[in-house]
Order: structure tokens, then sequence, then C-alpha cells
């Protein structure tokens, strides 16, 4: 049986994985409680889900990772949650496929006059799996969601001033900015699991977070969960 981990950063970004899933037990350790149950493809396979709640930044989400790993050795990992948007193309509710993800608060000259990969710039970034993009891609195109598959930048404060947005643009390149993708991608990487992440944006990084913290996300949040839940059922 295939078993994929699913990960948020926030309860609003399970929420909705954690309820399609049949059989659900939960298990605690790490400061974490994971939803364990299955749900069944189109055609018939059943698949065990793990999904939980593992709290914003990256080291959270870095330890979460780790966790599943060593606990579930799943076959995919599957970040689902929300991001500011940095793309004037992108508008709030569209959804990012992080292609590429980059951490915006390590030394991240990869855009500019460095090559990556080079002694002067190694390479510090991480890739989603060509598969499971290509799978999300498919129940994105069904779902009618407009979306592109991009660059994610992850860091550990929220971005809500334009000098901010200059900044993580700049040094990134990214379509997209949040607080986790970069730890998950590395982590998995590391231990050779093939990992997605999935952001539906939920504002322009413009918005100071005193005031974000008191918006419900849960729209944003579901577009990114629903496509999670549709992608299992292709698997
Ligand atoms: N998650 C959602 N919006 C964000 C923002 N503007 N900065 C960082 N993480 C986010």
């Amino acid at each position: 049986t295939r078993t994929i981990a699913i990960i948020g950063a926030l309860d609003e970004e399970v929420a909705l994985i954690a309820k399609a899933l049949d059989g659900v037990e939960h298990d605690r350790a790490a400061s974490l409680d994971v939803n364990r149950g299955t749900i069944r493809t189109n055609n018939g396979e059943e698949i065990r889900v793990v999904a939980t709640v593992g709290g914003m930044g990256l080291v959270a989400a870095a330890a979460t990772t780790q966790h599943l790993i060593s606990t579930y050795a799943p076959d995919a990992v599957v970040f689902s949650g929300i991001a500011g948007n940095l793309n004037r193309e992108l508008h709030v509710n569209d959804v990012v496929l992080g292609g590429t993800l980059r951490f915006l608060d390590t030394d991240m000259r990869l855009v500019g006059q460095w090559k990556p990969g080079t002694q002067d710039a190694p390479v510090t970034e991480f890739h989603s799996d060509d598969h499971l993009l290509h799978l999300a891609d498919e129940a994105l195109d069904a779902a009618g969601t407009r979306h592109i598959t991009g660059i994610i930048a992850s860091g550990n404060y929220f971005v809500d001033s334009p000098e901010h947005v200059s900044r993580v643009i700049h040094d990134t390149g990214a379509d997209a900015v949040e607080m986790e993708g970069a730890a998950v991608a590395q982590v998995a990487a590391r231990n050779d699991v093939p990992a997605l992440v999935i952001r539906a944006l939920s504002d322009n990084a413009d918005t100071d977070y005193e005031v974000f913290k008191e918006f419900d996300i849960s729209e944003y949040a579901d577009t990114a969960a629903s496509l999670v839940v549709d992608m299992l059922r292709r698997m």
C-alpha cells in the first residue's frame, strides 16, 4: 500500500484533507497530531494518508517533514497551504505549484550575476517531483483553477511591505512567498522522498500581518486542500 504524507502549517490548511480520509486515527508524537487514515483512488486502490498541522516557519516544517518520513516511510510528501502573491499576472485564489523552492533569508544570490551551482553561489534550491507536479497540473486543469508551476520563496517572516516584496523578488525571483515550502522540499530531498509544494494565493504580500491574521483564510486553504484530495484520488 502506498503512503502519502501531507503537511499544512495551519489548522485551516489541513481541515478539509483530514475530513476526506476514512478510518482516521490520531497519532500524537513530536508535538504533532497526525491524522492517519485511508482514501480510495478513482481506480479503486486504497492508499494510506498521514496528514498533520506542522506549525508555521522553516524549523517547524523541517521537523514535521522528518518526523513523518521517519515514522511512516511515505512514498511522497505534499505540502498544502496559502502564500503571498508576488507575480503581477496572478491573483488571490490562483495556485502556484512549487517547481522550484528557494529560501529567502539564506544567501540567495541565485538570480543575478552568480551562476547557481558555482562556488560563489552553491545550489540551495529544491524542486517538486515532476510526476507529482503533473498530477497536480491535471487536477487543477480539471477544476478550472488558474495556476502556474513557478518559484516559491520560503522564509521565517511574513512579507507585508513593498520593501520586503522588492527584496524577495530581487533575491529569489519568486512568484509566491510563504514560510515552509523550501524546508519541506529540502528535508524530503535529504531522504530521497519525492515532494510537492502547493500554494493557493491568499494575499498580495501587502497586508500587515496584524490585519492579515484576523482574515478568514479558509477559502484559500480549501482551494489548495481540495486540489490535494483530488490528486490523491488520481494517484
Ligand atoms: N503566507 C501567506 N501570505 C504570506 C505572506 N505575505 N508572507 C509570508 N507567508 C505568507
